[in-house]
């Protein structure tokens, strides 16, 4: 029998869980995206946008307007209504997420072949918000004699973010060195850096400060409020939206009639919902058997468009090896309420002189989590205008 405190354990893994069965008789499939992308597409680019959809990005609001404009290019936009705008109050994340969907265009683009040519910010680059120019401009180029692709592009449908606790086991320094040189790879366009850390004195600083950077967002009105905006329940609402952080379980259903896991108890820090789920999330934190983080020198849109595609190189290469990873980006973030977090977090990790960080992510051994929903290529298309 599911009982309440079954259903505040699904919840607290929150955006932890993620359907990847059917909505129901008259709702997509959630997953569909991620079964053979683009496999039914003609257009090269409609193939490497199938695959683009897939990338990481903040709360999974899909931020991304795309023209398919004349010829072999795509405009790339940010969907203004999908920010966050209290949590991420400079839209730094959200283009990082930018930058993620901009490296998977290119890899799947890559399987057949070609070699797109980049340009960010054609119109100018936005400042100190995105706004409606166009993020970057993609051409494909003529198709190579002897494509060789990317080596992890395999990993672009089996790439999670994992919520999950962690086993103890260590990743060793081989195979976190072999993740940097993954992203170092990209050459002279990534200008940041990546480091980790698998050293116990360090990891248990790290664990202690992401826990109380998630503990200090649950205690912040505007960013649990925000969050909420985002947090979908059940299969049909998961099916409606494709989009958010996915809340699955036997009998939610039942306890959102209830009223048990409305808007008020989920942002109440003290409620019973939050309660478990901060001593769940507390878990996640203190499992975490090391760290890896990644800057950016400046932190410019292009910087942060740059640290994406860093970020998901990164995420396939971990993929590839088997390591499970997870962001905690709350120490990151540049709203008020965090402001001493932010700056103990920088004197912990240290970043070069000059270099923004970007992306904190825990990493380790995990068992498997299911895809989170995706809205499909038709949805992130512009009307083409008359
Ligand atoms: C810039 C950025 C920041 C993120 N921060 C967090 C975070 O703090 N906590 C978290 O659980 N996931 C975080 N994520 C992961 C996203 O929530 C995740 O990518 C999204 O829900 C889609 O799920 P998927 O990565 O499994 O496809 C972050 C992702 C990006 C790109």
């Amino acid at each position: 029998m599911t009982t309440r405190r079954h259903v505040l354990e699904w919840l607290a893994a929150a955006p932890v869980l993620s359907a990847c069965s059917g909505g129901g008789a008259d709702l997509p499939d959630p997953a569909a995206a991620w079964r053979d992308p683009g496999a039914a597409e003609a257009d090269v680019r409609r193939f490497a946008l199938a695959h683009a959809i897939l990338a990481p990005n903040p709360h999974n609001t899909q931020p991304w307007l795309v023209d398919l404009d004349d010829g072999d290019a795509i405009t790339l936009y940010c969907d203004l209504d999908r920010r966050l705008p209290f949590t991420d109050p400079l839209d730094r994340q959200i283009t990082i997420g930018c930058g993620c969907f901009l490296e998977l265009y290119r890899m799947a683009a890559g399987m057949g072949g070609y070699w797109p040519t980049i340009e960010f910010f054609p119109e100018g680059e936005p400042t100190p918000r995105l706004d409606t120019r166009p993020i970057a401009r993609v051409t494909l180029g003529p198709q190579q004699q002897q494509p060789n692709g990317y080596p992890t592009s395999a990993q672009i449908t089996r790439r999670r973010t994992n919520r999950k606790p962690f086993e103890a086991r260590v990743p060793d320094a081989t195979m976190l060195d072999e993740l940097v040189n993954a992203v170092v790879g990209m050459g002279e366009e990534y200008t940041g850096a990546m480091f980790w850390t698998n050293e116990a004195a360090r990891v248990a600083q790290a664990r202690d400060l992401v826990w109380r950077a998630w503990d200090r967002e649950l205690r912040t009105e505007g960013a649990a409020a925000e969050t909420y905006e985002w947090l979908r329940f059940g299969r049909e609402e998961i099916a409606r939206h494709l989009d958010g952080l996915s809340i699955d379980a036997p009998g939610i259903g039942i306890f959102r009639i209830l009223g048990q896991l409305d808007r008020e108890e989920l942002i109440d820090p003290n409620s019973e919902a939050n309660k478990t789920a901060a001593r769940d999330w507390r878990e996640l934190a203190m499992t975490s058997p090391a760290f890896v983080w990644l800057t950016s020198n400046g932190d410019t849109p292009g910087a942060r468009l740059n640290a994406g595609r860093a970020y998901a190189r990164f995420a396939l290469a971990a993929s590839d090896a088997g390591l499970a990873i997870h962001p905690w980006s709350q120490a990151l973030q540049e709203y008020q309420e965090m402001a001493d977090l932010y700056a103990e977090m920088r004197t912990f990790l240290a970043p070069p002189e000059g270099d923004t960080v970007q992306m904190l992510v825990r990493i380790g051994y995990g068992q498997d989590v299911p895809p989170s929903p995706r809205r499909g290529v038709d949805a992130i298309l512009r009307p083409p205008s008359p």
